[in-house]
Formats: structure tokens, sequence, C-alpha cells
């Protein structure tokens, strides 16, 4: 059973649970699916850069970055440099076996490095798995292309409501399930914020803790001004609305302290306020919004608590469907990335075996022409 090579670029809150994580389900997932891994390079922006062809002990470095160490020295070049470095370097690319696991800070204004970090990834013939929303909210028609034409995969299951499989579900398990729209609540800084402050507690207190557990942004205005809701709901109806949104074109307002007075004075009433993400099709058009909505208390929505969230997705063919998450936090979005990471192990090994049935003659290894530096 070979290895699939990973390189981590972003070794933050995330990545960090992710490296635990693999390690706690590591005979599952050699047993059950046969993947077994080793992290060959760790590209961060102030933390340095470790690479390791024999494997690095990643769950150390993880230790040291939280106690202020760097991985190691700082390296040249960008992200994206060091990630064809590694791929010039290793036989696991051709062998299909590079998996680049990209959770850098989602960039807002446009998503980059991230989808340049995907983009030469999938060139330089790893697949990638990302908890960055970035590349789908702005660039998913593109990445998807590449994807095909690299004949690698580009999965981002953990970029909305972590671990939950929103875009498996759709993709995989609803054939011929077109939806037409959706409404949810996608965002557990805002919704944990609007019923603590319900609760009286006030919005700086209520960020504050979102702030310690590693769950609001590195930039908290990603979360309280609706940011990371519109990127989120661009990724979904991009993805599974064939639309091509960004986090810019989607109508957005965010909560502030006056939001928390409003959600105290709407539980007054019987109903609860909830930051409230929707797309739908409009004629040949789809239209986006982010912002406080009103619900009634019997609304699925309208029951989210604390870090809680849900998608009611809109479809001809079954009507409403709705997927709710109760627990969110990093254990289940490294959870997304361990499972993008099967999903890529299962359709490796299964061309493998059917590669070996068909014996076909000696090919010569794959051009990967775009991966060198541009
Ligand atoms: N936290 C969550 O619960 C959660 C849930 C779902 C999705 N996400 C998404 O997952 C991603 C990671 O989240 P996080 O909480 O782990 O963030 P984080 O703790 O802020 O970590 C971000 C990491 O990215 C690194 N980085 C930034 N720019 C880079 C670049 N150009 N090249 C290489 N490394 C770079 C940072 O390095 P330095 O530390 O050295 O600056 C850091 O290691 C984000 O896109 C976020 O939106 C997070």
């Amino acid at each position: 059973m070979k290895p699939f090579e990973l390189v981590l670029v972003g070794f933050g809150h995330v990545a960090q649970r992710f490296v635990t994580l693999l390690e706690e389900l590591r005979e599952p997932l050699a047993r059950d699916y046969g993947v077994t891994t080793r992290i060959t390079g760790i590209a961060t922006r102030r933390h340095g850069r470790a690479y390791g062809a024999r494997g690095l002990d990643a769950v150390s470095l993880a230790e040291g970055v939280r106690h202020g160490e760097a991985v190691g020295r700082a390296g040249d070049g960008s992200s994206s440099d060091f990630i064809r470095q590694i791929a010039a370097k290793s036989a696991a690319a051709e062998e299909s076996r590079l998996v680049v696991v990209e959770t850098t800070t989602l960039e807002i204004g446009d998503g980059q490095p991230a989808i340049d970090h995907v983009q030469t990834s999938l060139a330089c013939g790893a697949h990638v798995v990302t908890a960055n929303k970035g590349p789908a909210a702005f660039a998913y028609r593109a990445l998807a292309a590449a994807a095909v034409r690299a004949e690698r995969r580009f999965l981002f299951e953990g970029a909305v409501m972590d671990g939950i499989p929103i875009f498996n579900l759709v993709r995989e398990t609803l054939p011929a399930v077109t939806p037409i729209g959706f409404r949810g609540v996608v965002n557990s800084t805002t919704n944990y914020m609007l019923t603590a402050m319900e609760a009286g507690q006030s919005f700086g207190d209520a960020l504050a803790e979102m702030q310690a557990m590693g769950v609001a942004e590195a930039d908290a205005s990603l979360d309280v001004d609706g940011w990371d809701a519109a990127a989120k709901t661009a990724a979904l109806a991009n993805v599974l609305l064939g639309a091509s949104l960004t986090p810019h074109t989607i109508e957005r307002e965010g909560i502030t302290p006056a939001t928390g007075l409003r959600a105290v004075a709407a539980r007054k009433m019987g109903r609860r306020l909830k930051l409230v993400a929707r797309a739908g099709r409009e004629g040949d058009r789809i239209t986006a919004r982010v912002g406080p909505e009103e619900l009634a208390e019997d609304d699925l929505l309208a029951g989210l608590e604390g870090q809680q969230n849900a998608v009611v997705f809109h479809t001809e063919l079954l009507g409403e469907i709705a997927v709710v998450q109760r627990g969110a936090g990093l254990t289940q979005t490294a959870y997304a990335l361990v499972a993008d990471l099967v999903t890529i192990g299962r359709e490796v090994t299964a061309a493998e075996r059917s590669a070996r049935r068909a014996r076909p003659p000696a090919r010569p290894g794959r051009s990967r022409g775009g991966c060198g530096r541009r």
C-alpha cells in the first residue's frame, strides 16, 4: 500500500487539527480504505517552510507552531513555487499520489493566492483538497476545468458547513435532482453571536469567544460583515446552481451590536433574527443575498442555536431538502479534508486496479507543461 504524499499549504488551526486527526484515524483509514499518508511539505506565510522526502513529524511541528515556533526557515519564492519544487522532486505526482492540502487564509479581495495554489497543484499533477472558500467562490469553473484537464481532483467539502457533505450530497447522491435555490445559516460565528446576544451577552464578548476557539476568521470582519457567508453562498451557487458569482456580486449585510438589539426584540415577539444566505433562479439569472432576516419560530433555520448551521435546498423533483449541522468546529472541518482525501484514495486505488487488469503498454510520463514557473 503506497502512501499518499501530502503537501500542506497553510498550517493554522484547521491544518494542525487535520494532522492530529490523520494520526487518530490512521488505523481505520489504512484498514478500510487503503489510505496511508506521508506529509512531505509544509508551507506557511510567517512560520517558515519544511520539506522532508521521508516524511515530516507534522504533529510535533503543529505543537511547536502553537508555542510560537516556526516549522522551518523562510523559503525563497512563493508557496506555488514550493509546490512546484516538491512535485518535481517526487514520483508521487506522476503516480497520482500527491495531494496538496490548501488551508490558507480566505482573501476576500480576489481569493488569491489560494487560486494560484490550486492551479499550480493541478498543473503539477497533484490533487487538491481545501477548506478555503476562495477558490470555489471566485474561480470554480476555471479550476474545475483545470482539474478535468489534469485528470486530478479539486475537492473542497470543508469550505461550507465543515464536515457535513453538502456538495457531495447533491453531486453524488441526488442524481437528476436539480437544485433551483437554497437558503441557509452558513456562518457559525455570527449564529453563535446572535444567539449569545439574545441571551444578553455583548457583541464584543461573543466575538472574542469565537476568536478564542479558533472558529472566527483571523480577520473577524470577514464573519461579522457577512463576507464569509457571501463566499459560501457564491461557492454553493457556483457549484450547485451553475452560477458565476463572486462574494462581491452578492447583496450583503452583516451584523452589528444594533443587530443584537433587533435579535432581542424579535425574540420577545416569538421570532428569531438570523443571518440568512440565499440564492435562487430569477428567469435565466441567479441572484443571491446575505443579510439578517426575522424568521417565524417554527422555521427550521430559526431553531439553530450557537454554532449550528443549516441549508435548505429547493428542488423541483424532491421539494425541500434540509441539511443541519449541530456540532461545528475544527474537528468537523479537518474531517472534511480527511473525507476528501479518502474520496481521492478510493478513486486512485480503483484506477490502479483496473489498470492492472487491462495491463496497458508502458506509456511515457504525462507532460505537465503548465507546472513550470510562469
Ligand atoms: N477555522 C475554522 O473553523 C474553519 C472552518 C471552515 C473553513 N475554514 C477555512 O480554512 C482555512 C484555514 O482556516 P484556519 O482557521 O486554519 O486559518 P488560520 O489559523 O488563520 O491559518 C491560516 C494558515 O495559512 C497560512 N498562510 C496564509 N497565507 C499563506 C500563503 N500565501 N502561503 C502559505 N501559507 C499561508 C498561515 O501562515 P502564518 O500563520 O505563518 O501566517 C496559516 O498557517 C481558511 O480559508 C478558513 O476560511 C476554517
